[in-house]
């Protein structure tokens, strides 16, 4: 059985920079620079440009991370895409994605194309499917991505600052390939409860009534806001959140046999930064282990820990031979855990 190993990374960010003040300035929310960093850490967040989609910036997520693999569109042979913010509600994104990477022109390569639609945990979904997939034999190198495109769907007024503060636009991807190599996806945990799927959920719609959108006399369709905008139930989402990362993440140490001290370094889901450090003081892992960017992206949903890893590989402080260890917990409740000899 090959094992599956991470071969190279790529991240994309809009480049529009909307900081804490920025969101009382332009967006008349009332909130301050101080309640966002001391209740979250976060500073400031990327938004999309009018016209961009969550395939956009997957698309260059992919391509960067293709060529840190040295690999070709044609060595591609399947596509997962982790997202809460598709392009549209149906089909996903990572068509939309395959069609912008060029996959479809001279000869058409009709990789198939799978969505995750975990939130949070969509990416470490993602990479146990890519390396199930891998490890059976099946495909040799996987595309996987998570991106979001948070901006167009936030509440942006005082009345949706709970969650509106706290997310960002981005991409980030992995080619998961095959190798004879002793490294890679050593094992990963996923989880779910879905007693709590309404505890962090945006509606949109509500397929139980006909229409599945109320309708007015002209036939326009009318979401009411609290259909239209994400619910969350912060408090809950954090208590959950630490306590399944935690044990989440004990999980794949005991499966390996280690501890968190022989962990090299730390990807956590970019939440909220409180979560992350209580998770590390409560499993006593030092700073230097640890990587945090939600200061300068928020929260980035399917994105977060893609991320990571790219910025970590392009600073240098990931390297070959390092052990790994992500972990994610998100809206569903979904969570999960994997641990990665990169
Ligand atoms: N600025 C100023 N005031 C605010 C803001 C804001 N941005 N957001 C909320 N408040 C106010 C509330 O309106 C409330 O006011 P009230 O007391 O007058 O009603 C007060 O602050 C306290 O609100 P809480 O929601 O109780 O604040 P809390 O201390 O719990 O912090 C937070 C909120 C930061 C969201 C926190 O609960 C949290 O981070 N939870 C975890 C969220 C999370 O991890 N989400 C990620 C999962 S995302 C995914 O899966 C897609």
């Amino acid at each position: 059985m090959p094992n599956a190993y991470i071969s190279g990374t790529g991240s994309y960010v809009p480049p529009g920079v909307v900081t804490n003040d920025d969101l009382v300035k332009n967006y008349g929310i009332d909130t301050s620079h101080e309640w966002i960093v001391k209740r979250t850490g976060i500073e400031e967040r990327r938004y999309a440009e009018a016209g961009q989609t969550t395939s956009d910036f997957g698309a260059k997520a992919a391509a960067q991370a293709m060529e840190a693999a040295g690999l070709e569109k044609t060595d591609i042979d399947m596509i997962i895409f982790a997202t809460l913010s598709p392009d549209m509600a149906f089909p996903g994104s990572g068509v939309i994605m395959q069609d912008k990477l060029g996959f479809l022109e001279d000869t058409p390569h009709f990789v198939p194309c799978l969505d995750i639609r975990n939130q949070c945990s969509g990416f470490v979904y993602g990479l146990g499917t890519a390396a199930a997939m891998v490890r059976s034999g099946a495909y040799k190198n996987v595309l996987l991505v998570g991106g979001e495109n948070h901006s167009a769907a936030l509440d942006l007024t005082t009345r949706g600052r709970t969650v509106s503060s706290l997310f960002g636009d981005g991409a980030g991807a992995v080619i998961v390939s095959a190798t004879e190599e002793d490294r890679g996806v050593r094992c990963w945990f996923l989880g779910a409860d879905g007693r709590h799927a309404e505890t962090l959920c945006q509606k949109v719609w509500d397929m139980k009534e006909r229409p599945f959108i109320p309708v007015n006399e002209d036939g326009q369709g009318i979401v009411e806001p609290e259909l239209m905008w994400a619910h969350m139930d912060g408090r809950t989402v954090f208590k959950h959140a630490v306590e399944k990362m935690i044990t989440s993440l004990m999980q794949a140490c005991w499966d390996q046999k280690i501890g968190p001290n022989d962990i090299d370094m730390f990807f956590f889901h970019q939440a909220n930064l409180r979560i992350n450090q209580y998770v590390q003081k409560q499993l006593g892992i030092p700073d230097e282990k640890v990587m945090n960017n939600i200061q300068k992206y928020g929260n980035t949903t399917a994105a977060t820990i893609p991320l990571l890893l790219a910025e970590a590989e392009r600073e240098g402080r990931l390297k070959r031979g390092m052990k790994c260890a992500m972990v994610a917990f998100g809206s569903g409740f979904t969570w999960g855990s994997a641990i990665v000899d990169w």
